[in-house]
């Protein structure tokens, strides 16, 4: 069971400055889940024991920037959220989105459900996958679905357009394999219910290594999925 850390000790890395831009007076919070997941992160496997030192940079603030164009009060579905990533530095930086968290393992969901009672975050946490009937008639009818290191990209809209409602938006955290990725699955993820899919770097001014995204609509006629299942209703 995790405790709610006041303050930042030995082993757990200091808060750079750019942690205050991003975060403002919720610095607080930002640090004492950078806390708990450098404390216990390694030994429930969810990081590697390399990522101690970078939990900030790597993880931490590369998850909150990809906030800066979400619309005030929006509901952001992550799925494979892991360690909380970028579901709960999301959620930190902007209180005013309402956030759930989609994930199958239910040793992560233990993980997530702790963190979220110690820090008092208003955050929904729902156990399955993405690509379920259940897990869509709870959180479907996003504004945002968010993943990162989740799916390759294709795969991943099959799975987050369903819960995106038309005119929605998913926000791939993808690093290096953007380019690569939308090039591959443009055409897979337009026959999916997507529109073409753009690639923007967040965090800019305070991350030496941007956060790239890939982004993609739904478009309004939806996905090949629903389009079946409204027309087996309407006979
Ligand atoms: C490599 S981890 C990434 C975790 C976290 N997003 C991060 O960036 O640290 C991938 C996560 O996706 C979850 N996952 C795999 N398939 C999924 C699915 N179909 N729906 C939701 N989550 C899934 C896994 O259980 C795992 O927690």
């Amino acid at each position: 069971m995790v405790e709610a850390d006041h303050g930042v000790v030995g082993e757990v890395p200091a808060a750079p400055p750019s942690a205050s831009v991003v975060f403002g007076d919720r610095l607080a919070d930002a640090e004492r889940f950078t806390a708990l997941l450098a404390r216990h992160g390694v030994e429930r496997g969810l990081i590697g024991p390399r990522e101690v030192d970078r939990l900030w940079d790597r993880h931490v603030l590369n998850s909150a920037v990809v906030a800066t164009d979400m619309t005030a009060g929006a509901t952001v579905v992550d799925i494979g959220s892991g360690a909380g990533l970028p579901g709960i530095p999301l959620a930190i930086a902007r209180p005013d989105l309402r956030i759930t968290l989609v994930e199958p393992m239910a040793r992560r969901i233990e993980w997530l459900s702790e963190v979220v009672t110690a820090l008092g975050l208003p955050i929904s946490v729902i156990r399955g996958r993405a690509e379920e009937r259940t897990v869509q008639e709870q959180a479907g009818g996003a504004d945002v679905v968010t993943a990162r290191a989740v799916a390759p990209l294709a795969k991943l809209a099959g799975w987050a357009l369903p819960l995106l409602r038309p005119g929605g938006h998913l926000v791939a955290l993808k690093g290096a394999s953007a380019s690569e990725e939308v090039a591959r699955d443009r055409d897979a993820v337009r026959r999916l219910g997507g529109g073409a899919p753009s690639i923007r770097q967040y965090g800019e001014d305070v991350l030496d290594v941007p956060t790239t995204v890939v982004v993609v609509e739904r478009t309004s006629s939806g996905t090949r999925r629903d389009r079946a299942r409204k027309t087996r209703k309407d006979r």
